[in-house]
């Protein structure tokens, strides 16, 4: 048997560039040798395309751009579907075919359907969903969107774009009236909770949509949800695998950038220590979003408990954290998929029909 021509993108031009790191790292260490080739492309920060051959433990550690590099590029010729890699002293190139592309990259230009984009021109198969999902998936606004229409319940919210006109006070008083406090702020653009801010008082409210304007041009402000989060796996193309619930149990205001990183106040419990029925209404929640947004190949869908047992939907995140420990992993570990039989039926249903 052939082996799949595998390229991993890892790190990316992402405030999430370092959770990259870690998820690649963790699915290089672990990608069955004898059913791929793997090719890696590391994205440095500034958005530069390097072949990268050397250890998943300098990936993990952000030392893998430490040495001399050559850089490569996506072939946009159909005719040749494959990495171009450029020696730029010699003035010479090599082409490296490519049957399939995993890009192992968080939030902006990992998730948010460019590089989706990107992969749908090359012809190449791709893991995960396609352009218009991510890029809808991502925007926090076309997701409520989206899933409101379909009939899923959310936070009521409020939008609102940076305009030199922007009247914070206006925007404070419509969003008490129809949100009451507390409220939080998010960049509808992001990830990992950078830019969000739960919010008491007026104060606190005009310091958090500058702190959301600084990660994106368009903000939005919800009603906060009582109660507390848990989230679902969902693996498939057509026919889906739903994982179990988890659950995250804070001791923060909420579940920010380092508590997801550290979890020093945080436990994750999955499963999530909700009764069967609630647990089955969450995977129905998190199936409906999957097709309602057009996922394909993976996503974690995230919601929210109220203590009178209503699920909302949060968000949809369609590259969740990959490492062994992260939660989408762990969530189908406990329906039988292991790990390493993760990332390959990742890469066979990108190749599926192809
Ligand atoms: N409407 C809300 N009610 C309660 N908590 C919220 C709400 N929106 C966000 N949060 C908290 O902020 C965290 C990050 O928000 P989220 O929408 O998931 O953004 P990100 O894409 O950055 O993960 C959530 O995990 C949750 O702890
Ligand atoms: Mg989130």
């Amino acid at each position: 048997m052939n082996k799949t021509r595998l390229a991993i993108l890892f790190g990316g031009k992402s405030d999430e560039y370092s959770v990259s790191l870690h998820s690649a790292a963790a699915i290089i260490k672990n990608v069955p040798q004898d059913m791929f080739d793997v090719t890696l492309v590391g994205i440095t920060r500034d958005g530069k395309w390097l072949h990268y051959e050397g250890t998943a433990d300098r990936i993990n550690d952000d030392t893998w751009h430490h040495e001399m590099l050559s850089p490569v590029i996506l072939s946009m010729d159909n005719n040749f579907r494959g990495l171009i890699k450029l020696d730029e002293k010699g003035g010479t190139f090599e082409k490296i075919a490519i049957d399939c592309i995993f890009p192992v990259l968080h939030g902006k230009n990992g998730e948010d359907g460019t590089i989706q984009g990107l992969c749908q021109m090359t012809g190449i198969p791709f893991v995960g969903c396609g352009m218009t999902a991510s890029a809808v998936s991502m925007d926090k606004e076309f997701t409520h969107a989206i899933c409101e229409r379909a009939g899923i319940r959310m936070a009521p919210y409020v939008r609102a774009a940076r305009s030199g006109n922007l009247n914070v006070k206006k925007l404070y008083e419509e969003s008490l009236e129809k949100l009451s406090l507390p409220m939080f702020i998010k960049p509808a653009n992001n990830g990992s909770s950078l830019g969000i801010s739960k919010i008491r008082n007026y104060n606190e409210f005009e310091k958090g949509i500058m702190e959301a304007f600084e990660y994106d041009d368009k903000v939005i402000i919800e009603k906060m949800i009582e109660g507390f989060e848990i989230g679902c796996a969902v693996v498939g193309n057509e026919e889906l695998l739903i994982g179990e619930v988890d659950e995250i149990d804070t001791k923060n205001d909420f579940f920010d950038y380092v508590e997801k990183y550290s979890q020093h106040n945080s436990k994750i419990h999955c499963p999530a220590r909700i009764s069967d029925e609630l647990k089955a209404e969450a995977k129905k929640t998190a199936e409906k979003t999957y097709r309602a947004l057009g996922c394909k190949g993976l996503s974690r869908v995230d919601m929210f408990l109220a203590p009178d047992n209503t699920i909302y939907l949060n968000e949809i995140n369609t590259i969740p954290g990959l490492t062994d420990l992260s939660r989408y992993p762990s969530m189908l570990k406990k329906i039988g998929i292991e790990y390493k039989d993760l990332i390959v039926k990742l890469v066979d249903l990108a190749m599926e029909g192809n």
